[in-house]
């Protein structure tokens, strides 16, 4: 996690620094700091907490003539939130600096190495022994590029550097290994950081490093090292994302923002893959044939968070419309046990981000089984993409929000091409496949249709916003859902809320409710709805308050329900598309109402980049 950001050109690092993590807030917002260097000398500044702080810091110090600095925005992993751990971290000496995101983790023994040497550490944190270790090792070469070259050597962890000497003024060395960080190349200025957001505003032109390269960077130059030191030349990029993806566009937050732009997202990824109900569908960068498909004898899903219940919703999706078992796995777990994956294994990677280390890790695993890897990914550019041998970018757009919601919607919509791209493939059931596309095509619509009637949704959320404990229940493909909307209300309100299958209430659940347990049903009309409906009598005479969420509920069962959310009639299996949205917003207004904050909730990142 972390952001990491680098300006060297002709305008004022100060402002550039303090916009590009701005745009970064989302990684991490513990505290912040910038390094700057000018004549010869760097002098760094950090604040505590959210980045204004550090704004404000930067508002009394008036800098105005310093064009050479890095920055920096903490989600603390070594070492409490503290000034003293804050970025950027210095030698001894002063005249080296750097920022860090990742982990490293032999930090301790290289600490007790320089210890012994006569560093002196002022922090908890791992990034300090990078600074010292890289200053010990320019010592010896007066060379930075050559420094940071032998001190990562020794690391062992995941990366990314921006540093800074003060003999080698207006210039930024910087590396990375497992974690991200891209040039930014402009007009006499050139930019480093760990995400685009922050520099999109002032180039469109970036250079992505590979694991283990170096950069020098001044206004007019960029050079780029292989490990070894010898030359490389990476390609220039032209980034995807406009500046106004980054503008709250007169909505209160980012979610709510993100929250109403699922019907566009959706639309535009059926645009080029849907032309009508008959046609075949076309997925550029899914390299599967019929012949590659036939060999597929198991599919396993990994992912983190919120992708792992859009995977949840992919084994339905996929065993219903192909035959093809599905196991589904978070990442963190997938990585410490034998795996089964091989060569007839077909691996499918879900992350926002493309960043999520455990993912990262998991899919660096079953690469070397031999398993075909599918990627589905909002960031095309990402580690997770790089590793792909398939790669399904749902080009949501920028998702600045950190609860994931139309990233949600955008994998659910892929999951669904992808089960009727290898089922179309493998000649499986037409009618099937034609009823699914024209639940698609309906779908943008629909969420419109939910989204009208987002003030009835408010009115419940201030209803239910005193309540401490809440429990989602659905049944078969909605179950993610129930999942999916209890972690939105827990990650921004710090409700407590669970997610069950309705059928297993009884197995256990059942003994919490009573009027302070509020329960929220999904019920579509389907092959559960019945089943569903016996679990909610079962609540209403444990006095549970209950609220549906269902395409209408039946005269002889309205008076079980305290209340009710009604969305247009769907099918059962693209159900899960529709029935988010009412959790999400029934999540952000019951946060806002709370005034909590929204965007940012404590203790969380966007991109969690470490294991
Ligand atoms: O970028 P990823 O999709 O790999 O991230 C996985 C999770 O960290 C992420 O979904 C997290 O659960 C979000 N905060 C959900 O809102």
């Amino acid at each position: 996690m972390c952001g990491i950001v680098g300006y060297v050109g002709y305008q004022n690092a100060v402002d550039i620094l303090l916009d590009g993590l701005k745009h970064l807030e989302y990684r991490g917002y513990d505290s912040s700091g910038i390094a700057l260097m000018s004549n010869g000398e760097i002098k760094v500044y950090k604040a505590l907490g959210k980045l204004q702080n550090l704004v404000d810091t930067m508002k009394k110090e008036k800098i105005t003539s310093c064009n050479t600095g890095i920055g920096h925005i903490r989600w603390a992993t070594h070492g409490l939130p503290t000034l003293a751990n804050a970025h950027p971290h210095s030698c001894n000496c002063k005249g080296l600096t750097l920022v860090h995101n990742g982990i490293i983790e032999n930090y301790q023994e290289i600490k007790e190495t320089l210890i012994k040497n006569g560093a002196i550490f002022k922090s908890q944190t791992d990034t300090e022994v990078a600074a010292q270790l890289i200053a010990f090792e320019y010592g010896k070469t007066n060379d930075l590029v050559q420094a940071v070259s032998s001190a990562v050597s020794k690391l062992k962890g995941a990366w990314a550097f921006c540093v800074m000497h003060k003999n080698e003024p207006e210039t930024i060395v910087a590396t990375r290994k497992n974690a991200p960080l891209l040039i930014g190349a402009g007009e006499n200025e050139n930019f480093l950081s760990s995400d685009i957001a922050a520099i999109i505003k002032y180039t469109k032109k970036a250079i992505y490093l590979n694991d283990g390269q170096i950069t020098k960077i001044s206004k007019d130059k960029i050079q780029i090292f292989n490990e070894d030191l010898t030359p490389a030349s990476n390609r220039m990029e032209i980034l995807p994302f406009e500046a106004h993806s980054l503008s709250k566009m007169g909505y209160k937050h980012f979610m709510l923002k993100e929250i109403h732009e699922q019907p566009d997202v959706v639309r535009n990824i059926l645009q080029d893959k849907i032309k009508d109900e008959i046609s075949d569908i076309a997925l550029n960068g899914v390299n599967l044939d019929i012949n590659s498909l036939k060999k597929i004898n198991r599919i396993q899903i990994i992912a983190c968070g919120t992708s792992l219940h859009a995977g949840l919703v992919g084994k339905y999706v996929i065993e219903d419309l192909t035959g093809i078992p599905v196991s589904v796995e978070a990442s963190s777990e997938y990585i410490y046990r034998r795996s089964i994956a091989d060569e007839n294994t077909l691996v499918i990677g879900i992350s926002q981000s493309g960043e999520t280390a455990d993912t990262i890790t998991a899919i660096k695993q079953v690469k070397e089984k031999g398993a075909h890897v599918l990627i589905i990914t909002n960031r095309k550019e990402s580690l997770l993409s790089r590793l792909s041998d398939s790669l399904f970018h749902i080009n949501a757009g920028i998702e600045v929000s950190v609860a994931a919601t139309k990233s949600y919607t955008a994998q659910l919509v892929s999951i669904y091409l992808l089960g009727i791209f290898i089922a179309q493939t493998l000649n499986m059931d037409k009618k099937r496949i034609q009823e699914i596309k024209h639940e698609l095509l309906t779908l943008p619509s629909k969420l419109e249709a939910v989204l009208s009637g987002e003030l009835t949704i408010k009115k419940l959320a201030k209803k239910y916003s005193g309540f401490k404990n809440f429990i989602f229940i659905a049944r078969g493909i909605n179950y993610p859902t129930a999942l999916e909307g209890a972690l939105k209300l827990k990650e921004i309100s710090y409700i407590n809320a669970t997610g069950y299958p309705a059928g297993e209430l009884k197995h256990g659940p059942i003994a919490m409710l009573d009027e302070t347990m509020p329960v929220l049903a999904i019920l579509n009309k389907g092959i559960v709805y019945d089943k569903v409906m016996s679990n909610c009598e079962e609540a209403y005479a444990r006095q549970a308050k209950l609220i549906g969420v269902a395409n209408e509920i039946d005269e002889r069962h309205k008076e079980l329900f305290d209340d009710f959310v009604i969305i247009p009639p769907v099918s059962d299996i693209v159900s899960p598309a529709l029935n988010v949205t009412v959790l999400q917003l029934f999540a952000y207004f019951i946060a806002e109402y709370l005034g909590k904050d929204v965007d940012q909730p404590r203790n969380l990142a966007k991109s969690v980049t470490v294991e």
